[in-house]
């Protein structure tokens, strides 16, 4: 039982603060698939941390990759110095990426990576004469971060809200592709809604194509509440952005790293993006990172386009590619290789696939989605209580030792990638005996 913190001065970030301290949930430490709470209860991780530590807990061999590089080098200034860890960082993570998506951008964050992302895209058709690209795309229910960039892209209506009259403009959205009276208990990616990617060439039409400078999406909505893409829709949005000369960016924050049972939601999809975001499992987030994987065409005509000798990208951050950071990216994609961890999701998908489906028949379920190693089961709201059935399962699941994620009435579930076929059958057994419980 570890003594409670004085709670006031912390302002939660997505939280709500008031209920969370009258009944504060805190965890004090973590290792492999366990986080333990300051009760001294062992609480199986089902969302591996925030869709974040794929490779488990407590991994030594980062840990100690980042102790040895601290001792080495803390810190180095990243503009017109380098350090080479961040340097083989990058070369690392190249390496992982869909072909052609070779030049890596660091940041510290998700959000950072998306803006980063839309301003690589703004300078590109700036470099290449076409200035006039400048309209975003994205996509309703869609999670982009919180920067102003990636939450004018986004489509989640609370997080816009309260900074509406202040967002970029010329953005535009494309429909989300959930449709639970079409698509209810897909397995995988649904057989319907590829159509909705014909939405495109409506909005092109309506703006003119040659102002549209990208069309960004997550391949899987994770934030959302594991939104899978329709079967054709992602090769659909390619085609239409190729014809039109316009960039797809896929949002790749949760998807890349093995979540999907492949070291990219592109990969997986066979659908290659121009540029890619990540964050989260590029590290196990042990500490903050993210990146952006560039087209090297994208990349070259940026750098072409500037005078000889003069900065090319007028961006970055203090930490881009710190040294911790990097020195933990390349520790854990080490242990993913080592340990076969995007393999093994891989192989484990079935199993989660049908231990999720198996709640069709549980308590209040209006509908289960799930690809590689994300599922989300959403439930029917209760009347007049948006949310609350869904937070109500979630604290009986903390209860019973299981830690899931809920968004408005959606549960969702995305492991660290080294569970067990017999953690996976607790993993939703409590879920399923928290449904019965809840009214
Ligand atoms: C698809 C996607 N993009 C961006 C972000 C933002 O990442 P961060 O919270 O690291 O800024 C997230 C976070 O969940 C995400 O899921």
């Amino acid at each position: 039982m570890s003594a409670m913190p004085d709670l006031q001065s912390l302002w939660m970030p997505f939280t709500a603060n008031r209920q969370f301290k009258a009944a504060p949930r805190l965890l004090v430490s973590a290792k492999g698939m366990y986080y333990t709470d300051a009760e001294g209860h062992r609480i199986l991780d089902g969302t591996a941390g925030l869709w974040c530590t794929n490779a488990g807990h407590g991994r030594d061999e980062i840990i100690d990759a980042v102790h040895r590089q601290m001792r080495t080098l803390d810190y180095a200034p990243p503009f017109q110095m380098g350090c080479p860890v961040a340097f083989e960082a990058a070369r690392r993570v190249a390496a992982l990426m869909p072909p052609g998506l070779d030049r890596i951008f660091f940041t510290n964050s998700g959000s950072e990576s998306v803006d980063t992302a839309l301003k690589i895209v703004l300078a590109y058709h700036r470099a290449r004469g076409e200035g006039q690209r400048t309209r975003f795309i994205g996509r309703e229910r869609g999670y982009h971060g919180v920067g102003f960039g990636g939450m004018s892209v986004g489509g989640i209506g609370a997080n816009r809200k309260a900074y509406a009259a202040n967002l970029m403009p010329g953005v535009d959205h494309l429909p989300a592709t959930l449709n639970v009276a079409e698509a209810a208990f897909s397995r995988g990616q649904p057989a319907w809604g590829a159509h909705l990617a014909d939405e495109l060439e409506r909005l092109l039409a309506l703006h003119d194509a040659s102002t549209v400078a990208a069309v960004i999406v997550e391949p899987m909505a994770g934030s959302a509440g594991v939104i899978v893409p329709p079967r054709g829709y992602l090769e659909r949005l390619r085609e239409l952005c190729s014809r039109h000369g316009i960039l797809l960016v896929f949002d790749e924050v949760i998807t890349a790293f093995g979540r999907l049972g492949a070291a990219t939601a592109a990969e997986r999809f066979g659908v290659t993006p121009d540029l890619l975001t990540l964050a989260k499992g590029i590290n196990n987030a042990t500490v903050p990172m993210g990146a952006v994987a560039v087209s090297r065409a994208i990349h070259d005509a940026i750098l072409g386009a500037a005078p000889e000798n003069a900065i090319e990208l007028f961006h970055g951050y203090t930490y881009s590619g710190h040294p911790a950071a990097a020195a933990a990216a390349i520790a854990t994609l080490d242990l993913y290789a080592r340990e076969g961890l995007f393999e093994r999701a891989a192989r484990l998908e079935p199993v989660f696939e049908s231990a999720v489906h198996a709640l069709r028949d549980a308590p209040h379920v209006k509908d289960i989605r799930n690809i590689g190693m994300a599922a989300a089961v959403e439930l029917e709201p209760r009347a007049g209580q948006a949310g609350a059935r869904a937070y109500e399962a979630f604290l009986a699941c903390l209860q019973a030792g299981v830690l899931v994620r809920f968004t408005g009435d959606v549960l969702a579930f995305s492991p660290p990638l080294i569970i067990d076929e017999e953690q996976i059958a607790t993993l939703f057994g409590t879920v399923r005996e928290a449904l019965v419980r809840i009214r």
